[in-house]
């Protein structure tokens, strides 16, 4: 009921009484609904909302005290005034006992029309005012309610950008100290050959030393670019813009390739490196970021499992393709195996790299809707398995 009429009921079982009384109270303003019988008046009273009821009190059937009983027994109408009309003496009129809630008054026959007027206002106004102040109410009840919901949604952003703020400084130091690490020896490097100079000890560049020298050096040099080409890639994915260039080719080729590069660093590591590779598997990749990829598991495997066979295998899988990087090394442990794909996440505290290898393979493989995953039982070595559609994600696409 959130119209704005104000409604009034009259009761009597005499037309002419009720036509006699609409006429007397003479406001256009309220829409009267007129009964006839108690049970109308009921009836009325069920699906309408009444700003007062002005009931006759000498009807046949039920009187208008009975009605009155009713409507005081009706949570949806025990609310409503009542005005009896009735032709009796002021001591019939309180016959209606039941009645101690809620407003009720009395008119006497015969009516006056500034008794009937006046009466009608009091409870119109009232019923006015309820009105405006239950909306209030609710207005504000909601206001409160909305505002509630605003400073629960604040709080939980406040402490999700707080979170984020911490991340954002661990991963900057982190990351310092990453770079700084190869620096630092690029640095010493750089200061002896300084004093070399100065001191005209030219033998210190040439032979076998300067020549080890060199290597590391480009090695170093190569770690850095990688981890800031790591650290591009992370502000790239966070803002959707890692987009892929596919182009055909034979997925075993690059596979080969790819792994031939860390030949000499694999020896070092004391990796042995068994390949197994079908021939012919040619889709639609992005070359250079499939190659990122399995440059992270070799490294990962060199890193975390060095001295042991590193068994690298290419094979058709259901309609698509497969790359495992299998390692004899120490393995991940089972709680370790979902959380080492997200960012920033070790499994072991202290390793060194950011932790960040195996989040931007997973972003690259899912972009050619792809899966990469681990399977690991502790002791027994790890092997990460990438597979691939042959139509590896469409251009421009994250
Ligand atoms: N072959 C593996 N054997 C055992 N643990 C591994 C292996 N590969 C990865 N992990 C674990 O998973 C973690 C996450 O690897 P990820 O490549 O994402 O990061 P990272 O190698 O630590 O650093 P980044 O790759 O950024 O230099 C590693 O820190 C390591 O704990
Ligand atoms: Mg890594």
């Amino acid at each position: 009921m959130n119209d704005d009429k104000v409604r009034l009921l009259l009761v009597d079982d005499l037309p002419e009484n009720l036509a006699a009384l609409e006429a007397l109270i003479g406001r256009a303003d309220l829409e009267t609904h007129k009964a006839d019988s108690g049970t109308q008046a009921l009836e009325l009273l069920l699906t309408h909302d009444f700003a007062l009821a002005i009931l006759d009190v000498q009807m046949p059937g039920m009187d208008g005290f009975e009605l009155a009983e009713f409507m005081r027994g009706t949570e949806r109408t025990k609310h409503i005034p009542i005005v009896f009309v009735s032709a009796g003496s002021q001591e019939l009129n309180y016959a209606f006992k039941g009645y101690e809630t809620g407003a009720v008054d009395f008119l006497h026959k015969p009516l006056d029309v500034h008794a009937v007027r006046s009466k009608v206002n009091v409870f119109v106004d009232l019923y006015r005012q309820k009105r405006t102040l239950s909306r209030q109410l609710r207005a504000l009840q909601e206001a409160q309610l909305e505002q509630e919901m605003l400073m629960a949604e604040l709080q939980k952003t406040q402490a999700e950008l707080q979170l984020a703020i911490r991340n954002r400084d661990d991963f900057l130091s982190a990351a310092a100290h990453e770079l700084k690490t190869p620096l630092n020896v690029l640095k010493l490097h750089a200061q002896m050959r300084e004093r070399h100079l100065k001191h005209g000890d030219n033998s210190a560049f040439s032979g076998e030393k300067f020549a080890k020298m060199v290597t590391r050096e480009s090695r170093l040099v190569e770690t850095l670019v990688r981890q800031i080409d790591d650290m591009l890639d992370i502000s790239r994915i966070r803002t959707g813009k890692l987009y892929l260039r596919p182009t055909e080719f034979d997925l075993g080729e690059m596979v080969d390739d790819t792994v031939g590069q860390f030949s000499e660093q694999l020896a070092a590591t004391g990796n042995d490196l068994h390949l197994t590779i079908a021939r012919h598997i040619v889709g639609r990749w992005d070359q250079f970021r499939l190659e990122q990829v399995l440059t992270n598991l070799v490294t990962n495997a060199m890193r975390y499992a060095p001295g042991t066979p590193l068994e690298i295998t290419v094979t058709r899988h259901g309609s698509g393709a497969r790359i495992a990087v299998r390692d004899h090394g120490p393995g991940i442990p089972q709680e370790h195996q979902q959380r080492i794909f997200q960012q920033f996440e070790q499994a072991s505290g202290g390793a060194s790299g950011l932790g960040l290898g195996l989040y931007i393979s997973k972003q690259i493989v899912e972009a050619h809707g792809g899966d990469i995953f681990v399977q690991s039982i502790p002791g027994g070595g790890a092997t990460f398995l990438v597979e691939l559609p042959l139509e590896g994600g469409s251009e421009s696409e994250g």
